[in-house]
């Protein structure tokens, strides 16, 4: 299987016979500071393979990087003095804006080590939050480029109700009997609320998604949720659906953009079976992983283009068809729960997409949002 950690901006090709290319020795980096600052450094390194975050450091316990350094394995500190005598320290950065801090680090980084601070820090802070909020509105542009698609499932599902709603209101332009009256304007008041649903679906699924506040989410009232969603997008009456759910499934994240990858992954799967064929729908809660796979029976991906499907802008599908915008966006939120996703795929048999997300299955947690 091709897999995609948080640590690869590409899948490895090492079954598709192609040569790899030497891997340079990572930069070794520490960040001290772990506030807002430092969180986002954090985030935006640990994406990127050849850095190797050495630790962090911050003497308030509570302080919200050290939790996010503990859920990506990265060794935190309270002292300063013990994480930058660390070996091998290629670079030290100083995100806690303490002008006593900076003379701190003058005196104790060891020669060879560069330090960065001060006005250099802030300017990184301020790359790094413009990255955070392209990377936002990317995702909402594509989510609104997709719901374009999405036109001719809302009229059809639209105008079933409707259709019934002016067939009963005819009726009762000449109806006498109150009890049927009655009836009747039951069913136009069902009618109409199931129209309403339809519009909440996708006015919530349309909306941008909520800053970035984790929580814990159950899977498998998202992937339901997301084939509500899907349906829109693609016909789903000719394919068959299997749904092997593991109960009580959760993944801590934010709930909208799981919602948004799910759409994406099923929406993908359909549009390569060209409408026929068997979509499935499997979650895991292991001792240490949670596992989503989406699976489907269609065209497969060509093992040339396995490098390249993540890419930003990449499609194969017809212009004004697909943004190729999808698995880009889905990597990177994937990324963002230190998550890591699998492609198995066989030209003219199908493709598994398969989410890894660490930490424990969280069946007996408690505070699960739908
Ligand atoms: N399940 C799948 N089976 C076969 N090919 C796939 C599958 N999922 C993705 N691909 C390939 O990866 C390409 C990129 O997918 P991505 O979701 O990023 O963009 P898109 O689907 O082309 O456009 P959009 O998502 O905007 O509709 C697709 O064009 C398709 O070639
Ligand atoms: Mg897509």
């Amino acid at each position: 299987m091709t897999t995609i950690s948080p640590t690869m901006s590409h899948p490895q090709t090492e079954n598709q016979g192609i040569e790899p290319t030497p891997v340079p020795l990572p930069m070794r980096v520490a960040i001290i500071g772990a506030g807002r600052g430092g969180t986002a450094l954090l985030d935006v390194l640990h994406q990127i393979r050849t850095i190797q975050i050495v630790g962090i450091a911050d003497q308030n316990p509570s302080a919200a990087g050290l939790k996010r350094a503990q859920e990506l394995n990265v060794p935190v500190y309270d002292r300063v003095a013990d994480l930058i005598k660390q070996q091998g320290l290629n670079l030290v950065m100083d995100v806690t804006g303490d002008p006593a801090m900076e003379s701190v680090l003058q005196k104790e980084v060891p020669a060879g080590t560069d330090v960065v601070n001060g006005q250099t820090s802030r300017l990184l802070w301020l790359l790094v939050q413009h990255e955070s909020t392209l990377q936002t509105e990317l995702l909402h542009a594509e989510k609104l480029a997709g719901i374009g698609s999405f036109a001719a499932g809302i009229a059809h599902d639209m105008n079933n109700p409707l259709q019934l709603i002016l067939g009963l209101a005819e009726n009762l332009t000449d109806e006498t009997d109150l009890e049927a009256v009655h009836l009747q304007a039951r069913d136009i008041i069902d009618a109409v609320k199931r129209t309403t649903a339809i519009c909440r679906d996708l006015t919530s699924y349309s909306r941008r998604s909520s800053l970035r506040q984790d929580c814990l989410i159950s899977v498998n009232g998202k992937l339901d949720e997301a084939l509500k969603i899907a349906r829109y997008a693609v016909a789903l009456q000719d394919i068959e659906i299997r749904k092997l759910y593991q109960p009580d499934v959760v993944v801590k994240g934010n709930p909208d953009e799981l919602l948004h990858v799910f759409v994406n992954l099923i929406t993908n799967a359909v549009q390569a079976m060209e409408h026929h064929g068997t979509l499935t729908l499997e979650t895991k809660a292991m001792a240490a992983a949670t596992q989503v796979c989406v699976s489907d029976t269609g065209s497969g991906i060509a093992p040339e283009l396995l490098g390249r499907i993540f890419e930003p802008f990449f499609t194969t599908k017809p212009p004004g068809k697909g943004t190729g915008l999808g698995l880009y966006n889905i990597k990177n939120v994937i990324h963002h729960m230190n998550g890591t996703i699998g492609l198995e795929s066989h030209v003219g048999r199908g493709s598994t997409f398969t989410l890894t997300f660490p930490g424990e299955s969280g069946a007996d947690e408690r505070r699960t949002r739908p």
